[in-house]
């Protein structure tokens, strides 16, 4: 039932600090400094020994791999490739009994991921799964796996499972660089601390940021198209903003990396172009602030997401939407919720079927 909400999307999004702190629950343990993870832990050796991950997944779950990428990477030195199952299992990829493949997929019925978890079983890796339905065929077919506990999601636009994935990867990330040694105990304890405080945070977001979103939607219905910049950890946050925008509102809508703006995408910008900047404090700030003075030289709409206090890109922003300041790893969690938000109203003052958008299925189950 939406309980009271209008659509199952926004009640969706406004359950995320629940659906986060359900997915930490029993995992996170502050106090004792542990994080526990049956199946990370049974498997240890696996992880330790692997050559590299290889995620795969698709859609809103790759965005979600993306950032594992940086997560795994940064805190537990392994190299990590995300690709998407369809081009996965169609290349003749080179799999070993030394890779781990961790597959995330909400409703764990997705062909194209299916499909290649297959393949990637045949040559011999470890595969494990991140799903959100329990009991569904991804993760019945891996040799081991966590769930996120977002519960169901019935709105097609992927909004709670997403940053319940986000808070899976970040779990196993510093659990992987807490054995292996690459992420030192200060710093552990100082994360994990942090991560139990995202979902107060999410809330505040929610409460802070609501009415002035759906102010900024206003603006915008009639837009035909939509930038999406981010660097580091938000690249694949504006990937996801972009890909909310364009499933529920039928805008076409693109996430770029905030550089790569000037090999090709600054040539679409003018007076009608908005841009959605995810501009944190912690990671790349002053690129970010040089790639928003390029975009108002020519007169882009820019509607940036910054942290409370923010002066440099806010002042020379159209519309700014404020976050709390976070450690980076986290910022795509905190980021992405004024999006799903932005996305949802902008196709609500569309008219559009948002829980239901045209040609879209919740499980993609043919290829
Ligand atoms: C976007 C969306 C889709 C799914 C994709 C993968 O909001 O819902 O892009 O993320 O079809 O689905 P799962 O995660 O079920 O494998």
């Amino acid at each position: 039932e939406k309980s009271g909400y209008e659509h199952f999307m926004l009640k969706e999004i406004f359950e995320q600090p629940k659906s986060i702190h359900d997915t930490m629950r029993g995992r996170l343990l502050v106090e004792e400094g542990v994080i526990k993870m049956a199946g990370i832990w049974d498997y240890i050796e696996k992880f330790k020994n692997a050559n590299r991950i290889i995620i795969i997944a698709c859609g809103t779950s790759w965005h979600a791999g993306l950032i594992g990428e940086y997560l795994i990477e940064e805190y537990a030195r392994i190299p990590v490739e995300v690709e998407y199952a369809s081009e996965f299992r169609y290349r003749n990829p080179i799999i070993t009994d030394k890779d781990v493949v961790i597959a995330i997929s909400q409703s764990g019925e997705t062909a194209d991921t299916m499909a290649a978890l297959k393949l990637a079983k045949e040559k011999g890796a470890f595969i494990y799964g991140i799903c959100n339905v329990v009991d569904s065929s991804i993760a019945r077919i891996t040799d081991a796996g966590s769930y996120t506990h977002a519960g169901p999601e019935i709105g097609v636009a992927s909004t709670k499972a997403f940053t319940a994935q986000l808070t899976i990867l970040t779990l196993i990330a510093f659990k992987l660089g807490k054995h292996n040694g690459n992420l030192g105990n200060a710093e552990f304890m100082s994360l994990i601390a942090e991560l139990d405080a995202i979902p107060k945070k999410i809330e505040e977001v929610l409460d802070s940021t609501h009415e002035l979103v759906q102010n900024i939607a206003k603006d915008f219905v009639n837009a035909t198209n939509f930038l999406y910049l981010g660097r580091g950890y938000n690249y694949p946050a504006a990937l996801e903003g972009a890909l909310k925008l364009k499933e529920i509102s039928y805008i076409h809508a693109e996430g770029y990396p905030a550089a790569e703006m000037k090999h090709g995408p600054i040539a679409l910008i003018d007076e009608n172009m908005p841009i959605v900047i995810i501009a944190p404090k912690k990671g790349h700030y002053d690129k970010i602030v040089s790639n928003v003075q390029e975009i108002k030289a020519r007169k882009g709409k820019v509607i940036s997401v910054v942290n409370c206090g923010d002066t440099q890109v806010s002042e020379i922003s159209d519309y700014v939407i404020e976050i709390p300041e976070t450690s980076e790893c986290f910022s795509p969690i905190v980021a992405s919720v004024p999006l799903q938000l932005l996305a949802y109203y902008i196709a609500v003052y569309r008219g559009a079927n948002v829980d239901q958008p045209r040609n879209l299925a919740k499980s993609v189950t043919v290829e």
